[in-house]
């Protein structure tokens, strides 16, 4: 049996610092230790070997605002390797109507020339019979994440009553309930009448969609968890409302994880007034870009546990088709890139400035989303038996980041011109080196579809304290149920 031996690095895991070789054998790790010896070496003398990031957050070839996203799971996860990342959690959409294992299928029909490792959430993007049958059979095809948008009124928004109905049965299949959290009524209104008073530029869409409707939606939403009896991940958490709520929540015992996503943590929403139409539209994004005291509050989460993962939501479309939104902003393609350059911008403005230490760095990109997702420690670990999906981390190496060199299909990069100092030698994906020194070494179609099991401990744990603490009749003695 062939295997390979990364030598002379320093094992980075979310607990633990230490020097150590890491053996590899039929896509596993198989021996951490000293001295150990194997058919291939790769050196890794003055890095980090730490596990792959995970981007729990992409839409690859996603159907929206009436065009697909432009980097599909060929350049999508060829992206991320380049930049350290072994594994995303992309978001299957069914169609209004769509059974959600046909749309499943069309996923897997798109998957089929990943360079690393995917899994996917569902989207309940409508309600009926169909979907509350096909949501078990999701739970058995290892998809079990179910992701709620409250935006986008009249395409994917849905309601209170359907979110509810929806969270309980996720919480009876053991899964997770997820949410993109904006309060989709107000933004409408507060978009139609920007535009009725001739605010229609880019710099608008952030005007529609301030920090309150998130931060309202976040608590609505932790409410309708608490009240369904299930774990609950805020997506794209962009603002101190929101975190706000999810740190309450969680002080409270409640099992309520915020994900701040790279965009957030490094751009503000400066973006948005650059005089150049073309820089505002590609920064449209949903929660917009924020300001400097909301990136402050997501550092701080970051720092304290009150936020748990960094992502991306990789949603990458072109300068053109930006444009379709030239005469409103409301028509601009909502999403940005990122999958590359979240493990090096995370370390150069997380770890050089000391806000985050590297074992903080590989529990928010990688290990706590893989407890959260229930594919620990087959991801986001380096022990034995563990996938041997790994980077490499130069901690010296640097770049400054531009579209001219990247591997996203789109024509340009919002962190432009960023010097990033932190890059991956070398990425891995179960065991195969698919990055190398700056080039991607691809293989289409190495990817496989993680499927993940339901009823993790914490949705034991939740259910079990649910139980207990039910309201009860009180058995009362001696009168009837006619007061008699
Ligand atoms: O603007 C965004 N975030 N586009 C992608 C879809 C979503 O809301 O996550
Ligand atoms: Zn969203
Ligand atoms: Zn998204
Ligand atoms: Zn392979």
């Amino acid at each position: 049996m062939a295997s390979t031996v990364i030598k002379g690095g320093t094992v980075v895991t979310a607990d633990l610092s230490h020097d150590a070789d890491v053996r590899i054998e039929n896509g596993v790790i198989t021996g951490i230790g000293p001295g150990l010896t194997g058919d291939t070496v790769l050196d890794a003398t003055g890095c980090y070997v730490m596990p792959g990031g995970i981007d729990p957050h992409t839409h690859l070839e996603m159907p929206f605002m009436g065009t697909y996203s432009s980097d599909d799971f060929e350049s999508g996860t060829r992206a991320a390797m380049s930049g350290g990342t072994t594994m995303v959690v992309d978001f299957v959409l069914p169609g209004q109507g769509q059974g959600l294992m046909d749309a499943a299928q069309m996923w897997h029909n798109k998957s089929t020339r990943a360079h690393c490792d995917y899994s996917y959430h569902m989207a309940i993007t409508w309600w009926g019979q169909q979907v509350w049958e096909d949501m078990e059979a999701s739970v058995k095809a290892g998809i079990t994440s179910f992701k709620h948008f409250m935006a986008y009124k009249g395409a994917l928004m849905v309601n209170d009553d359907e979110m509810f109905q929806s969270f309980k049965r996720v919480g009876d299949l053991g899964g997770l309930a997820m949410v993109h959290a904006e309060n989709g009524d107000v933004v409408a209104e507060l978009t139609a009448r920007l535009i009725a008073e001739g605010n229609t530029g880019p710099e608008a869409h952030a005007y529609s969609r301030p920090p309150q409707v998130e931060g309202e939606a976040t608590n609505r939403a932790i409410m309708i968890a608490d009240m369904a009896g299930v774990p609950l991940y805020v997506v794209h958490t962009s603002c101190e409302e929101a975190h706000e709520a999810i740190r309450r929540a969680r002080a409270q015992g409640k099992r309520v994880w915020g994900e701040p996503l790279i965009q957030h943590l490094t751009l503000d929403e400066s973006e948005y007034f650059h005089p150049d139409w073309d820089h505002a539209a590609r920064r449209v994004m949903s929660p917009p870009f924020r300001s400097k005291a909301h990136q402050a509050s997501l550092w701080a989460g970051l720092q304290s546990g009150s936020l748990s993962v960094v992502a991306t939501d990789h949603c990458a479309f072109t300068t053109e088709q930006k444009r379709f939104g030239l005469k409103s902003f409301a028509q601009i393609p909502n999403g940005t890139g990122g999958l590359e350059d979240r493990m090096p911008m995370l370390w150069t403005h997380g770890v050089n400035t000391g806000r985050l230490t590297p074992n903080e760095f590989v529990a928010v990109t990688s290990t706590n989303i893989a407890k959260i997702l229930n594919c620990y420690p087959k991801k986001g670990a380096v022990l034995v038996g563990a996938d041997a999906d790994l980077v490499v981390w130069d901690p010296k190496a640097e770049k400054t980041i531009s579209a001219a060199t990247q591997q996203s299909a789109i024509d340009y990069n919002v962190f432009e011109g960023q010097k990033v100092v932190g890059l991956p030698r070398y990425t891995l994906s179960r065991g195969r080196v698919g990055y190398a020194d700056g080039a991607v070494i691809p293989q289409e179609g190495h990817g496989e579809f993680v499927a993940r099991e339901a009823r993790p401990a914490v949705n034991r744990a939740l259910s079990a304290w649910k139980d207990l603490t039910a309201p009860r009749p009180v058995q009362r003695s001696g009168m009837s149920a006619t007061g008699v």
